[in-house]
């Protein structure tokens, strides 16, 4: 199939082409270029003007949960902190509790009308992680929720473990729990063998490095690449130690230092920044300008979660990036797809408009790739393409202001 009347498309990594098309087979691009260019004979799909991008890769979700914590939200406002909400029992194992309730059923059901959302905004692929189950039992209930939805939605899903917390029952003794991940839930999760990343929550009321050490060496074992949550809430050397980990991401760092930085510089992982959660909590967001001058490659996610960041719009995370971080609108661009793509380990196949990659894309009702920044809040997309084939069927509705 041959995408014609493309004003404008982004292709990340060789710049933008003006009137352009594209041509995709077998979920693959063939080959895109001038429209004047482009192989004749074959099966139009109209843009209709569209400006046309990579499909937007959300690097970073905990999509899988049952609840909600609007309370939270109110005592927050109210003056209370998101560690002290934490400390009472609130907090994570709030969610731990509804998750640990919820039947499979109940949390596919849920997790699904938000991938629905998150596609309709123009997500194609999403990282997926566990974490509020706490226990063998729960965490694989999670998993199996997580394959059922890879199975199903033509969205791709990278599943990840997060060791989040220790669980109330394990608090007197925490080597038990995590010997129980090392030795049994992370073994389980590797005969799976659906599991990408292993991830830890490196903070005061988490885990810690030495911990998280641990946690990841038996991930490794059992196939899984490291990612890590540091320097959130408090500044912890956390980058050093995923920089020393070779972490594929450092998640968070909003109190990442100087030192830190260079690390993940030599290291070569990429700094995922969360501006919706620093945005939800009225915290300082991370130091998107100081990372990139250090040459770090930079990456934006949702972080959707019921507790720091309920929102699965990624354009509107994006838009924070512009206007919190002082990000450009290139690097932001970047930073939601390729460098979003490079977090996953997806680089090979996602993440630009390049020949052989998949043909994830998005057409965009706008006059241009600012707009969909600038009009923050409304939903630009006219349609989405997964591997070559469209989401929502809206041939000829693209270009315009929404
Ligand atoms: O990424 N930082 C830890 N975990 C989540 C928050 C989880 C929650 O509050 O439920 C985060 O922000
Ligand atoms: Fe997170």
């Amino acid at each position: 199939m041959l995408l014609t009347n493309i004003s404008r498309l982004v292709t990340i990594e060789s710049g933008v082409i003006e009137d352009a098309a594209l041509e995709m087979d077998e979920g693959k691009i063939l080959w895109f270029g001038e429209s004047s260019d482009a192989p004749r004979n074959r099966e139009k799909f109209d843009c209709g003007g569209a400006v046309v991008t990579p499909g937007l890769i959300d690097c970073h979700t905990h999509l899988v949960h049952a609840g909600s914590r609007e309370k939270e939200y109110a005592e927050r406002a109210a003056g209370k902190s998101y560690l002290e909400i934490a400390r009472e029992g609130g907090g994570i194992l709030s969610t731990v509790n509804a998750t640990r309730a919820a039947s499979a059923q109940t949390l596919y059901d849920e997790a699904l009308l938000r991938l629905n959302e998150a596609m309709r905004l123009g997500v194609t692929t999403i990282e997926i992680k566990s974490g509020y189950g706490l226990d063998v039992e729960t965490e694989l209930k999670m998993f199996s929720v997580i394959h059922t939805l890879h199975v199903e939605a033509p969205v791709t899903i990278v599943p990840t473990f997060l060791a989040h917390i220790v669980p109330e029952e394990f608090r007197q003794n925490r080597g038990a729990y995590i010997k129980l991940l090392c030795e049994t839930l992370l073994p389980k999760l590797g005969q799976m063998g659906f599991v990408k990343f292993c991830d830890c929550f490196v903070e005061e009321e988490a885990f810690t490095k030495e911990e998280a050490a641990e946690i990841l060496e038996a991930g490794n074992r059992y196939g899984m690449l490291s990612k890590l949550h540091v320097d959130q809430l408090n500044a912890g050397e956390g980058a050093e130690f995923a920089a020393s980990k070779h972490a594929v991401s450092a998640d968070h760092l909003e109190n990442i230092s100087s030192i830190g930085m260079e690390a993940l510089k030599t290291s070569g992982t990429v700094a995922v920044l969360l501006p919706g959660a620093s945005f939800f909590l009225g915290a300082k967001p991370a130091p998107a300008r100081q990372l990139l001058s250090a040459g770090v490659p930079v990456a934006l996610a949702t972080d959707y979660n019921p507790g720091t960041n309920p929102c699965l719009n990624l354009m509107l995370t994006a838009t924070m990036g512009v206007s919190l971080l002082k990000m450009t609108v290139e690097e932001v661009w970047r930073a939601i797809t390729l460098n979003a793509a490079k977090a996953l380990n997806l680089e090979k196949t996602k993440g630009s408009i390049a020949v052989g990659k998949d043909a994830d894309l998005v057409l965009w009702n706008a006059p241009d790739e600012i707009y969909p920044l600038y009009a923050y809040g409304r939903n630009c997309v006219s349609e989405v393409f997964i591997k070559g084939a469209p989401l929502l069927y809206k041939e000829g509705a693209g270009g315009g202001r929404p």
